[in-house]
């Protein structure tokens, strides 16, 4: 089990533009440090904030050994706080997701309001003093409509990236949206696997058949070129959607921890759907016509998201281990499309859940590939997989300037 030194001293000694040494895959140490410079510390998307539209809605997430509830207040405002009483430290809200007037401790009815104070605790004595009782925040940030937290007191400032979503999303209506269908997956593979499998399309054509109907594999269309020069298509379809008020050029962050691009599907498709029709009659974006392609945007190391001219797809990523990842994708439709009627269930998903599980396959095949002694890091492919190389770029960087405690983010930003 490395330590943190040891961590570092792989992380430096790096082959660039090559897949990682496989410590950085296996190893439960390289996984303590990881939670704790990166998923302890960063903004991690939780929910939708759509799916908890009213007072009292909560949500429950786990990122390694926390847990977190996130509850929307009388006020109507998202807050998010440590799923721990503050008597004995019994979980508040036992299930993943549901809805109370006040937070009741099941242990001894500890009850605290839905912005954390503790308003009633039985025969504590008259020394005890509730407002010193009060829930344990945790950061909590409505992004456009996407919820993030961050488990870390000095939060990273996320004030370019706010202001970039709200304008790259402006034609999608997250606030009127709906989850028509979630899914959990877990992967038995490193989350860092998920994500190079995810930030390339190399591995398109010999394995997702229904995505590849309406998906473009060009890399040069995707934004994974690593240049973030597009194609001729993509310019075209750039200019026609930054027309109608759409942002849909290649942006990324200066240090590689989110990107936007609106890419085009492929000819004609307006959805991703085994037609390429849209799936739902009633969208959630405002956007004047169908083919509006699919805007991508990734946040590390919590999200990708992909928002279509009908409906939108948000995909979490959350390590449950070295060797395991949970995926949890899901599908949001205009609060007010009826399905059966504006959508069908299986026609909206099925592209998607197959993918999901095609791309389960390759992640556990690369895992198990990996933790054979023959192992050794492999070359991407310059023109593929710019993707893979960006993504291990920032990992590796962002791990050793926060091991170092070089330049924080927050003091470079
Ligand atoms: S632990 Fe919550 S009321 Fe006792
Ligand atoms: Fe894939």
């Amino acid at each position: 089990m490395l330590r943190e030194a040891d961590v570092l001293s792989t992380l430096m000694r790096r082959k660039p533009e090559h897949s990682l040494v496989q410590d950085l895959y296996c190893d439960p140490g390289v996984f303590h440090v990881e939670m704790d410079h990166i998923w302890y510390r960063d903004w991690i998307f939780a929910a939708p904030a759509c799916e908890i539209p009213k007072p009292g809605n909560y949500i429950v997430h786990e990122i390694g050994t926390y847990s977190v509830v996130i509850v929307r207040g009388t006020d109507g405002i998202i807050r998010a706080f440590h799923n721990s009483c503050r008597h004995r430290g019994s979980v508040l809200c036992k299930a993943k997701k549901g809805s109370s007037p006040k937070l009741v401790c099941p242990y001894h009815q500890w009850t605290y309001e839905l912005d954390g104070r503790l308003i009633w605790a039985r025969d504590m004595g008259p020394e005890f003093d509730p407002s010193k009782h009060g829930l344990k925040q945790v950061q909590c940030q409505n992004l456009s409509g996407l919820v993030y937290i961050c488990l870390a007191d000095d939060a990273p400032a996320v004030g370019e990236f706010a202001a970039e979503t709200a304008r790259y999303l402006a034609k999608h209506d997250l606030e009127n949206s709906k989850v028509a269908f979630e899914s959990t997956i877990v992967e038995k593979g490193n989350w860092k696997l998920v994500w190079e499998n995810n930030r390339e399309c190399y591995h398109c054509a010999g394995n997702h058949p229904s995505l590849c109907r309406t998906f473009p594999e060009d890399p040069r269309v995707i934004g994974n070129d690593g240049s973030g020069e597009m194609a001729g298509m993509q310019a075209g379809h750039t200019e026609r959607c930054e027309a109608v008020g759409a942002l849909s050029a290649y942006k990324i962050a200066a240090d590689g921890e989110w990107r936007f691009v609106r890419t085009p599907l492929l000819d004609t498709a307006e959805s991703y759907t085994l037609d390429g029709k849209v799936a739902v009659t009633k969208p959630n974006s405002s956007l004047p016509f169908k083919d509006a392609g699919a805007l991508l945007k990734f946040k590390y190391p919590g999200t990708w998201n992909h928002f279509l001219s009908d409906h939108i797809i948000l995909f979490r990523v959350t390590p449950i281990s070295p060797l395991e990842t949970e995926v949890c994708t899901k599908w949001l439709v205009h609060k007010d499309a009826v399905e059966g009627q504006d959508y069908d269930l299986k026609r909206l998903t099925e592209v998607w859940l197959a993918t999901n599980d095609e791309d389960r396959e390759v992640v556990e095949n690369n895992q198990r590939g990996i933790q054979t002694p023959a192992y050794q890091p492999g070359p991407y492919s310059p023109t593929h997989e710019g993707g893979n190389i960006q993504f291990t770029d920032w990992y590796a960087s962002t791990m050793i300037r926060r091991i170092t405690g070089g330049a924080s983010k927050i003091a470079a930003e």
